[in-house]
Formats: C-alpha cells, sequence, structure tokens
C-alpha cells in the first residue's frame, strides 16, 4: 500500500530486512524498503499486501518517500556493503537524519562510521540483531549503541518490534558509540562456544556411548527444561527429527562435518586476546571450526594414524547424567566468560553497559536465550559491578556443583579418544580460577633468564632482574 511519506526506510530487502519491515508493520508502523534487486522488492510488495509497507528500487524515490527527519535502516551483509550504502545515502541525507545499521558490523567499524556521518550532522547507531529469519518476523532481542539522542527518536519502534519476556521488551540502550554491535558480537562468541559444547556432547553419545539418533534426540529434549532450557538445547533435539526429503535418512547424517563460519566468534576472541580476557571456550570453539574445515587434511591424518575410538565400559545411564551435568557446568562457563570479556571491554572502550540490562535483552528473541540467563540477570541485579560471575554465591555453586561431572566427562573423552576441547578448556577455565597458585612465577623466571624482562617477588614490591646462571653452549 503506498502512501505519502513512511516513518522509516529499510535498505536490504533480505530475509532479515523483509521480515523486519513486516514485522514494523504488524505494529502499525509505515516503512519503505528499497533493494536494488527488483525480486526481493517484488517480494516485499507481495507479503506486504494490505500493510502501510511499500518497497522501492529506485533511492530517489525511497529517500523522498520518508518523513523528516529521516529514519533510514540498513541490513546488509557486514564490511564494505555498509560503506557503500552510506556512501550513496550521504548526498541525500540533511542534518539530524538518522542511519541505522542493523547487521552484524565489526565494532571497530561502528566506531569509524558513527564519527564520520557526525562530521555531516548524521545521527548514527548499531544495532546488533538477534534470533534469526523468525526472531527478525515475530520479535528479535535488539542490542542498540550510539547515540542516546537517535535511540530516543525511534526507541518506541525498536520496543514493539522486539522480543518480549512477560511485557518486557527485549531492547535497551546499551551505550554510546559500538556499544551495541559489541554486545551483539560477544553474544555470537557466547553462540560460538555453545554450539561447538552441544556438538561434543552429541559425539560423546554417538561415538562414546553408542547411542542411536533418536535417543539422543530423546535426551536433548527431555535436557531442555527447567535451568538448561534454552533455544540452541531445542534446536538441537528437534534436528535430530529432520528426516532428508531426498535420501528419506535423517537429515543430520546428510550433512557435510565442515563447519562455515562468517566471523563474528573469531572477532569475540581477536578483541578478548587484545583485552587480554581469556575466553578459551569461544577460542576453542574458532578452532575447531576452522579444525573441522580442512577435511581433506583430517581424511589424510587418520589414514596415516587411525582414530582409535574406544567406547565407555562405564555405566550408560550413569555416564549420561554425568554428561548432563557436564555440559550445563561448561555452558555456564561460557556465559562467564562472555560476560567478563564484557566487563573488561565496557571499562575500556568507555561503554559503561549495564550488564543486567545485557542480560535482560538476551532473555528472548535471540539465539542464546536460556533460562540461565534469569540467573544470570539475577546475578548483576545484586551486584551490577561483578567481574566475574564465578563470585556470584549461586553460579558459582551450580559451577562447584557440577565440577565433578566436568571432570568425569572430560578424563572418560581422552580415554575414549573423543575430541572435547570445548569441555575441557571450559573445566581448565574453572581450575584455573580455582587454584590460589599458578606455575606462572616459572613463565615469569624463564622470560627474565633469556630477555631480562624482570619479574615481580612473593616478598618485595618492584622489579627484579637476576644474573641467571650462564648455560654452557
Ligand atoms: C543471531 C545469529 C546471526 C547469525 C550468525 C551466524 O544472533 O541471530 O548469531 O547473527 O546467524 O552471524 O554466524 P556464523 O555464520 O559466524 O556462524
Amino acid at each position: 500500500m503506498e502512501i505519502d511519506s513512511y516513518q522509516i526506510g529499510m535498505i536490504g530487502l533480505g530475509v532479515m530486512g523483509r521480515n523486519l519491515v513486516l514485522n514494523m508493520a504488524d505494529h502499525g508502523f509505515s516503512v519503505v524498503g528499497f533493494d536494488k534487486n527488483r525480486g526481493m522488492v517484488a517480494r516485499l510488495n507481495d507479503e506486504g499486501q494490505g500493510k502501510q509497507v511499500c518497497g522501492v528500487d529506485d533511492l530517489d524515490k525511497f529517500v523522498s518517500l520518508l518523513e523528516e527527519p529521516r529514519n533510514i535502516m540498513m541490513l546488509v551483509p557486514a564490511g564494505a556493503p555498509v560503506d557503500s550504502v552510506i556512501q550513496s545515502l550521504l548526498p541525500y541525507l540533511d542534518h539530524g537524519d538518522l542511519i541505522i545499521d542493523g547487521g552484524n558490523s565489526h565494532f571497530k567499524d561502528t566506531n569509524r562510521r558513527v564519527k564520520a556521518v557526525a562530521e555531516k550532522g548524521i545521527l548514527y547507531l548499531g544495532v546488533g540483531i538477534s534470533g534469526g529469519e523468525k526472531g527478525a518476523r515475530f520479535g528479535p532481542s535488539m542490542m542498540p549503541g550510539g547515540s542516546p539522542e537517535a535511540y530516543q527518536r525511534i526507541e518506541h519502534i525498536l520496543e514493539a518490534v522486539a522480543a518480549k519476556v512477560g511485557d518486557e521488551p527485549c531492547v535497551t540502550y546499551l551505550g554510546s558509540g559500538s556499544a551495541g554491535h559489541y554486545v551483539k558480537m560477544i553474544h555470537n562468541g557466547i553462540e560460538y562456544g555453545i554450539m561447538q559444547l552441544i556438538a561434543e556432547t552429541y559425539d560423546l553419545m554417538k561415538r562414546g556411548f553408542g547411542l542411536l539418533d533418536n535417543e539422543i534426540q530423546e535426551l536433548f529434549s527431555t535436557w531442555n527444561q527447567a535451568e538448561m532450557k534454552a533455544y540452541l538445547m531445542e534446536i538441537t533435539a528437534a534436528i535430530f527429527e529432520e528426516v532428508d526429503e531426498l535420501t528419506g535418512e535423517l537429515l543430520i547424517n546428510m550433512i557435510l562435518d565442515e563447519a562455515k563460519q562468517k566471523g563474528t566468534g573469531m572477532w569475540t576472541s581477536q578483541d578478548a586476546m587484545d583485552l587480554q580476557v581469556p575466553v578459551p571456550t569461544i577460542d576453542i570453539a574458532v578452532a575447531m571450526r576452522n579444525l573441522s574445515a580442512m577435511k581433506s587434511e583430517r581424511l589424510q591424518v587418520n589414514h596415516q594414524m587411525g582414530d582409535p575410538i574406544a567406547r565407555t565400559t562405564s555405566d550408560q545411564s550413569w555416564m549420561i547424567e554425568r554428561l548432563r551435568g557436564a555440559l550445563y557446568t561448561a555452558i555456564i562457563l561460557t556465559y562467564i566468560q562472555g560476560f567478563s570479556q564484557l566487563y573488561v571491554a565496557s571499562r575500556f572502550y568507555e561503554y559503561h553497559l549495564n550488564l543486567d540490562q545485557v542480560a535482560r535483552i538476551w532473555r528472548g528473541g535471540c539465539i542464546i536465550r536460556s533460562a540461565l540467563l534469569e540467573k544470570i540477570l539475577s546475578a548483576f541485579k545484586k551486584k551490577p559491578d561483578l567481574s566475574n560471575l564465578l563470585l556470584d554465591p549461586d553460579l558459582g555453586g551450580q559451577v562447584l556443583a557440577g565440577f565433578d561431572d566436568l571432570k568425569t566427562i572430560v578424563a572418560s573423552a581422552v580415554e575414549m579418544n573423543i575430541p572435547i576441547p570445548g569441555l575441557s578448556v571450559s573445566l581448565a577455565y574453572l581450575q584455573g580460577f580455582r587454584s590460589a597458585w599458578l606455575p606462572a612465577n616459572l613463565i615469569q623466571a624463564q622470560r627474565d633468564f633469556f630477555g631480562a624482562h624482570t619479574y615481580e617477588r612473593k616478598d618485595k614490591s618492584g622489579s627484579f632482574h637476576t644474573q641467571w646462571k650462564v648455560l654452557e653452549e
């Protein structure tokens, strides 16, 4: 339905952009969409029939149909396409117009863009949007950051379209600059970690315990309850029910074991390294996607060395219970790592994040939504400045209760020769924090030995250097 002017515009009418337009229209907002691809425009006009929605393939027309000051959202692939949309828009925009990037942009790109458009008096918001196609259509979790003034202008739209938990919308203003895209990046890092942990659990069930696909389906489905209720658990159970139309086999068994990625998990790890925050479960999740993709090398090494998988001899139902505890504990540890990175990043990048609000808006709509986020939310409500959730008595207690399960599973997976690096580094993360002493004194000594980098002492403050005994060549 074409009207004279629209409240908001959307550039990029792929499935995410189109669904978000329809979601906005369902809530009574008028939206004009633009895409160069006429097929996409036609699809929006078709699906948007009877709503205050209009798709166009002409940028002039798109801009002329917008109410002023203009609100324009982009949902285009991260990277160069975002810059090119901004460049093509700028000649049309006036002081006070607003550009909203709803994609998975790198937070450093968002910082650069915020500054560049501000010079022209244009407002900018970087909004992380999670929930996939369905989320965009019926209620995503939204993580906005950037100009507070701009947020106020579109707050009512975002609150209307976001997922709701009770009557609370899963969106709130997070902070200035790239705060929203940073929080979305960490969301994805946690997503990578949990996906890796669930995949390892599947491997243990399949190759370690010899369970059948329907038994695996049943386990994930029963685990998806109470404290372990989570969207990623739910979709995992559903995946094990899907039959392949081509072969009649279970689809999961027809899918190649090489994981792809667009890079947001890697960005989380890269920035964690820059900030010197340990997030080993996320790091290893990225590394294992990379390793999985090296299929031809894996096959060559497998051919040379074999793959001596041995099944567990322990009681199966006892082991399954241990596995449930191990998975839950490692998942808690993954969220803990993600939030500890947010804690440090918030200070370093001056986002001034309220971590309770991050937990709150992740409880619905997004990929990592889970019952556990309620506990995380109450931990930050009690102590907003908690640097590490291991220090929260409730979450710390949960992790401690699962410690033995995690240890049992890691030890037995090593015996079985099943790679479970996510579970194993999650355990090491916890063991590392539980250790009042770590062998880092030796690392200090080695650095001083070969490079005179100095070391600190237990009994005196300051830096010290020793003339270590010269080694004979
Ligand atoms: C979400 C997802 C979404 C996307 C990921 C996939 O929150 O809705 O995280 O953003 O599906 O980017 O990431 P990879 O392609 O890197 O796995």
